[in-house]
């Protein structure tokens, strides 16, 4: 009785790999460009109308009686993903502080690095404490096209991180970290997403998010913030988890939705543009600001069994200009999230895409032209920067053109 069953597992299994792989040889051959605009459609995952309901819950005000805060950085996530599009980027920034122990390990601020900037009640209001001396400013990251982020696999980022010159004893050396999938427990997957690369899935960022950007409790983050380490238990009047309607679902679909960040088309087509374009590639700013990446095929199960990848995310080019791995260019901000001691000083290469839609520039903000961000790169980048100090003043200035194109 055993034996036949045996012979027909066998058989599925064989049955099964031959089409997968039939599936990726066609597939493989076929990857096309991610639709890229900045217009308010769908990139196909969501039909348009589910897309535009979506879009009114990612802008929907939060207010005490639905759970705001008690501590809390903002109503709604629209308020800091808007520029110039719903989802997009905007200038608002985040304070996060903590402090170094007697073996130099970075230690949070009482109650999570992440200091809210508001409250629904004065007295518990959160200030950085004089000890906690270790302190960032961070903007706020576009999410627009995020779904065809989610969708690269963690071995293409491996691979990126491989390629660089620096895992062979050169200087830019990428580090790749696993972080866990909130939605899955137990499971990691490659991070890519945050300053810090501290998530791997777009659900677990908006359950994330909706606790510590809105205060709203949710069933992936069910616990409310305190203030400083103080309960906040006397003024919070909601019950947790507070998103009864499961919002961070319909803003992971609505992030899963946007197209990809658009070139300036008409910018990009110019001489300087042009010239600008080769002059990022031989000085060697691509090697971190990778310009384009393929996403995993269509069917690919990613988030630790929690989402496949569908047709609309599947096998599609980007060109983030980013390499979504962690270095050090002298510009860490001191914060450990998920990615242990190790990452303490160093930052997600920020992508490029959408670069013309900041005037803020860097994690902190601080640099407010692409020149000024440019001459900031040290550490791993140093040779990169060093690069372009020697460029001519119209080589430096066909640079900064071609940024303005992204
Ligand atoms: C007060 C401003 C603010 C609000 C409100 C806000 N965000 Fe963000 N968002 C940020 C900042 C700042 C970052 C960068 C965070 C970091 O890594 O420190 C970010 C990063 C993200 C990212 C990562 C993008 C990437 O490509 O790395 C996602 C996804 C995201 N936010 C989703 C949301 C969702 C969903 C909401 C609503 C529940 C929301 N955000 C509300 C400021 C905000
Ligand atoms: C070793 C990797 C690496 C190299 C090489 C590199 N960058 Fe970066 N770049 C980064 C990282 C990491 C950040 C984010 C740093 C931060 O915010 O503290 C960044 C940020 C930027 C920003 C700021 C974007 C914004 O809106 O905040 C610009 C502009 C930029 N890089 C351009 C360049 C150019 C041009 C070159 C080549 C001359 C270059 N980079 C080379 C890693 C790199």
């Amino acid at each position: 009785m055993n034996r036949p069953r045996a012979v027909v597992v066998s058989f599925v299994v064989v049955f099964t790999v031959f089409v997968g792989s039939f599936v990726l040889t066609v597939e493989g051959q076929s990857a096309t460009e991610a639709p890229a605009a900045f217009d308010n459609q769908t990139n196909g995952f969501l039909t348009q109308a589910a897309f535009d309901a979506a879009r009114a819950t990612f802008e929907e005000r939060d207010e005490i009686a639905d759970g705001l805060g008690p501590v809390y950085n903002a109503q709604s996530c629209t308020e800091c993903h808007q520029n110039p599009v719903t989802g997009a980027i905007s200038q608002i920034n985040e304070l996060r502080a903590g402090h170094l122990d007697g073996n130099g390990n970075f230690v949070d601020a009482p109650g999570g690095s992440l200091i809210n900037d508001r409250s629904i009640n004065a007295q518990f209001q959160e200030r950085v404490p004089g000890a906690e001396n270790v302190r960032t400013f961070r903007t706020s990251l576009n999410t627009q096209g995020d779904g065809f982020v989610e969708a690269i696999n963690s071995n293409t980022l491996v691979a990126i991180a491989n390629s660089q010159p620096g895992q062979s004893g050169g200087q830019i050396a990428g580090q790749f970290i696993q972080v866990p999938v909130l939605e899955a427990p137990g499971n990691i997957r490659g991070g890519r997403f945050g300053w810090k690369n501290q998530h791997a899935s777009l659900l677990s960022f908006s359950g994330d998010a909706y606790l510590n950007e809105i205060g709203i409790t949710n069933r992936l983050v069910p616990a409310e913030n305190t203030s400083m380490g103080r309960s906040v238990a006397s003024i919070d009047t909601v019950p947790d988890p507070e998103d009864t309607t499961n919002d961070i679902d319909v803003f992971t679909d609505f992030m899963r939705s946007t197209k990809a960040v658009p070139r300036d088309t008409a910018l990009a087509a110019t001489s300087d543009a042009i010239a600008g374009s080769q002059l990022f590639d031989q000085v060697g700013c691509n090697i971190c600001h990778v310009r384009s990446i393929t996403t995993s095929t269509a069917g690919t199960v990613i988030n630790g069994g929690a989402f496949t990848v569908p047709a609309a995310l599947g096998n599609k080019i980007i060109h983030p200009f980013g390499d979504f791995l962690l270095h050090d260019i002298g510009t860490g901000d001191g914060i450990v999230q998920n990615g242990g001691q190790s990452t303490r000083n160093k930052v997600r290469t920020m992508p490029l895409w959408g670069a013309r839609t900041r005037d803020r520039h860097m994690h902190d903000g601080e640099s407010l032209t692409f020149t000024d961000s440019i001459l900031r790169h040290a550490g791993e980048a140093t040779g990169v920067a060093n690069n372009f100090r020697s460029l001519s003043a119209n080589q430096r200035n066909q640079i900064v053109v071609f940024l303005q194109s992204l």
